[in-house]
């Protein structure tokens, strides 16, 4: 068993979908943002799904200022980078496509179509536009960036959807309901946003709150998912608020299958993310590239709560002595062996198997993704968590973003 065993592609991966409809969103992205462009351009026209190289030079320099301000320092978290004109640029032809797709692969997740979505805090609206591309009824997105909700509509325009947009800025304490976009949403996201709110002291009871607000805007059934980047303290931040949801009283619809405080809150050094392999479309590929960025795959944390009072949903039947995990950690392999970290109905636990007990009917565990739910049987404890052995069999029970099949009843 070695680090290089042949890896199965993730669930988008193999429906190639999203994939697909991103493509066909590049060069309306594209488009916006030339026509968006001060002065226009001198030169032949560029091409229609790529960046001349001139276009690309100065984008370039945007996303690495956007990456350092966002993802590394963090100055830019909060503060009205989406105002300025060739910030939002780099954002459309950088982070929206990674945006998408994260949309996708969690929305993909939910155990109910988009159905009527609001977008909250959507810049130019990835997850919106995600969310119909999957088969949303309607889209509304809210932002307190004029320009960023002006370049949502000029997609809109551009793709033929019926985009509904509105101002919003809940720093400023006005209650989710005075949107005048009424309830009765299926889903309503939250991308990269809430890391960006109520900042310092008290933000995660904030952040709870305004959650608990969105989760009232929605039908029986609905969702509110929420994606954040996938950094350590921003994971560890929505850890913390979905342990105060699950405390008042919110079912978690994914990732999680443990319904108490999340343990991977308790070493500091631990947080919760998901990893999905993409190959990055042309245009992103070479702007990582110009930036000095890898973009190999989209990484987020992410989280799914179902409306008050509604139950978690019961997690599929397994076979006698069957135990059920979320893989968690990428492959850990070490003399031998080769361990996941898993996380389940049981809480959090190693799951190791070494390479002389590796058969036909535990094959599987050597290709599993982060994010996978497995069933495993034949178990039995070994230091922080569980041995498999030759008995032991591995199953898939859904692959990393898709949803848990139906259990009995919650
Ligand atoms: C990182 S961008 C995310 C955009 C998009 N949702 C996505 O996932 O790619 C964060 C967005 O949050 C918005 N935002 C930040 N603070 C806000 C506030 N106080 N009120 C409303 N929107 C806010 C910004 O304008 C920006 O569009």
């Amino acid at each position: 068993m070695s680090p290089g065993a042949p890896r199965r592609p993730c669930y988008n991966a193999r429906v190639a979908t999203p994939a697909q409809d991103l493509a066909r969103w590049i060069p309306r992205l594209l488009a916006v943002w030339r026509a968006g462009r001060r002065g226009g351009r001198p030169g032949p026209k560029p091409p229609p799904d790529r960046l001349a190289p001139d276009e690309l030079k100065d984008v370039a320099r945007a996303v690495e200022r956007l990456s350092k301000g966002l993802t590394r320092e963090r100055e830019l978290a909060g503060a009205r980078y989406m105002d300025e004109q060739h910030l939002l640029g780099a954002y459309l032809l950088f982070y929206w496509p990674t945006s998408y797709l994260q949309a996708r692969g969690t929305l993909s997740e939910l155990p109910h179509r988009p159905g009527a979505v609001l977008d909250l805090g959507s810049g130019p609206a990835p997850l919106a536009f995600a969310a119909w591309d999957a088969g949303a009824s309607s889209v509304t997105a809210c932002d307190r960036s004029a320009p960023a909700l002006a370049t949502a509509r000029a997609l809109a325009a551009a793709a033929h959807v019926p985009l509904t947009t509105k101002e919003w800025n809940p720093t400023r304490g006005r209650p989710l309901a005075e949107l005048g976009t009424g309830r009765g949403f299926d889903t309503v996201t939250f991308g990269h946003v809430l890391n960006e709110l109520f900042q310092g002291e008290g933000a995660a009871l904030r952040r709870t709150a305004l959650l608990e607000e969105a989760c009232g805007l929605l039908r029986p059934g609905g969702s509110v998912l929420v994606v954040e980047p996938a950094l350590r303290e921003t994971s560890r931040h929505l850890l913390e608020v979905r342990d105060l949801a699950v405390e008042r009283g919110y079912a978690v619809r994914a990732p999680c299958l443990f319904r108490g405080p999340c343990p991977a809150r308790l070493k500091e050094s631990d947080w919760c993310h998901a990893e999905r392999a993409i190959e990055p479309p042309p245009l992103v590929a070479e702007l990582a590239r110009a930036a000095g960025l890898r973009k190999e795959a989209v990484k987020m944390s992410y989280l799914a709560l179902a409306p008050k009072g509604e139950p978690w949903r019961a997690p599929p039947p397994t076979p006698a002595g069957a135990r059920l995990f979320r893989i968690v950690s990428e492959p850990l392999p070490s003399k031998g062996r080769l361990r996941y970290m898993g996380c389940g109905p049981e809480g959090r636990l190693g799951l190791a198997l070494q390479e002389k007990h590796v058969d036909e009917r535990n094959r599987a565990f050597e290709g599993l993704l982060r994010g996978d739910v497995v069933e495993v049987t034949a178990t039995e404890p070994s230091g922080d968590g569980l041995k498999l052995g030759p008995e032991s069999e591995v199953r898939v029970v859904a692959p990393a973003g898709a949803p848990l099949p139906e259990g009995p009843g919650a």
